[in-house]
């Protein structure tokens, strides 16, 4: 089904009428929060069948006009990306790893049976709108350039079977810290609701996966916690990821464990790029199941010493208190970042800001 346009797209570049006065800019990114302030630019390229990916377009961010009747809206077929744009010390920009999210954008666009874009298209798109809004990547340590790749169906057809056609949109967002509350470490809500079945679009970063997750991530949010925890579908016992984050266990022994990827969660761009550097230095890492019960075990006998979710809104964010629908709780540690959490977490970020060695070649300057 997917047709991968031949020969290199030309992107055309439509003026921008009226960007955001520098005085609004320096305001917004002077403390950016996540997720509510966009750049002045989007790149918009059109997918139709028989013709493949044409028309791309570099220009002003707003609104696009969409049938009623297009399939997105009706069957939920759209999938997303996202990665961060970094300002290095010396002035350049960076992205981190960026084709390992055209591979997953990819893998997620034939589950939900959506046409491939090539990868070489999908970063450059990427590249292109950070260049556009280079003035809005936030310099200070803990910030960057949240960038959004999307796809839509856009075809108007009320049938249900694959689109005919499609939009890819690049869109960016100037991001602070991921969890507001500033708090050492997050507190998790064990939801009785399931994210993913075997079989079902867990591995695939499609919005439905999120649409099915906000009921119960509101129902942490109401007990007070910060995210939600999902277990598997079938024995809702083994530990599968966060609404929007992997996570990693740290034992006494100093060895690291992450549920495997068996595709019912997502194949997160963070946790590979942490089980590689925990290997690097000389760590255990085991891809293994861990249940519940195991895991309330181990943070009461101190076996287990930390626990951290992963991803690249929350980079690495230490969990503090998990907390389930039976009225049971649990600390882990001390409640607060332990020490691999936080020399991990010092590797990564020091690699993707350009200010440690980046040994394998993940960061691609713009
Ligand atoms: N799991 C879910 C459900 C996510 O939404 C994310 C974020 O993208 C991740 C894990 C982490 O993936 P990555 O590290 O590639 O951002
Ligand atoms: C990301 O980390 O990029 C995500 O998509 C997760 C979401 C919580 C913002």
């Amino acid at each position: 089904m997917a047709t991968i346009a031949e020969a290199p797209l030309s992107f055309a570049s439509l003026p921008h009428p009226a960007p955001t006065p520098a005085d609004v800019r320096a305001s917004i990114l002077a403390n950016p929060g996540f997720g509510t302030q966009f750049t002045d630019h989007m790149v918009v390229i059109e997918w139709t069948e028989g013709q493949g990916w044409h028309d791309a377009t570099l220009g002003p961010r707003g609104p696009i006009a969409l049938d009623p009747a297009a399939s997105v809206l009706h069957y939920a077929q759209e999938i997303f990306e996202g990665l961060k744009a970094y300002a290095h010390a010396d002035g350049s920009v960076a992205l981190f790893r960026p084709e390992a999210n055209a591979q997953r954008f990819n893998a997620s666009a034939q589950r939900l049976a959506m046409p491939e874009l090539p990868e070489e298209l999908f970063v450059e798109a990427v590249k292109r709108l950070v260049l556009a809004d280079r003035e809005w990547i936030p310099a200070q340590e803990g910030a960057s350039l949240y960038l959004r790749p999307f796809m839509i169906a856009t075809e108007a057809f009320l049938g249900v079977r694959a689109a005919k056609q499609y939009k890819f949109i690049v869109i960016a967002s100037p991001a602070g810290n991921y969890f507001k509350s500033g708090a050492p470490a997050v507190s998790i809500w064990v939801s009785d609701y399931t994210r993913a079945a075997p079989g079902g679009t867990g591995a695939a970063k499609c919005g439905g996966n999120y649409a099915a997750s906000l009921v119960p991530t509101a129902e942490a949010f109401a007990r007070g916690h910060d995210q939600v925890l999902f277990l598997d579908a079938a024995e809702h016992k083994w530990v599968e990821e966060l609404g929007g984050m992997n996570l990693f266990f740290g034992f006494e022994d100093g060895s690291l464990l992450t549920p495997p990827l068996a595709g019912t969660i997502l194949p997160g761009i963070t946790r590979a790029s942490l089980i590689q550097l925990a290997r690097e230095e000389g760590l255990t890492v085991r891809e293994e199941r861990y249940s519940i019960d195991q895991w309330r075990e181990d943070a009461a006998s101190g076996r287990l010493l930390e626990t951290f979710a992963c991803g690249t809104a929350a980079v690495v964010t230490p969990v503090g208190k998990v907390a389930s629908p039976d009225g049971s709780s649990f600390t882990i540690g001390s409640g607060g970042p332990g020490q691999t959490t936080a020399k991990l977490k010092d590797r990564l970020v020091a690699i993707q800001r350009g200010q440690a060695p980046d040994p394998h070649g993940w960061v691609v300057k713009i």
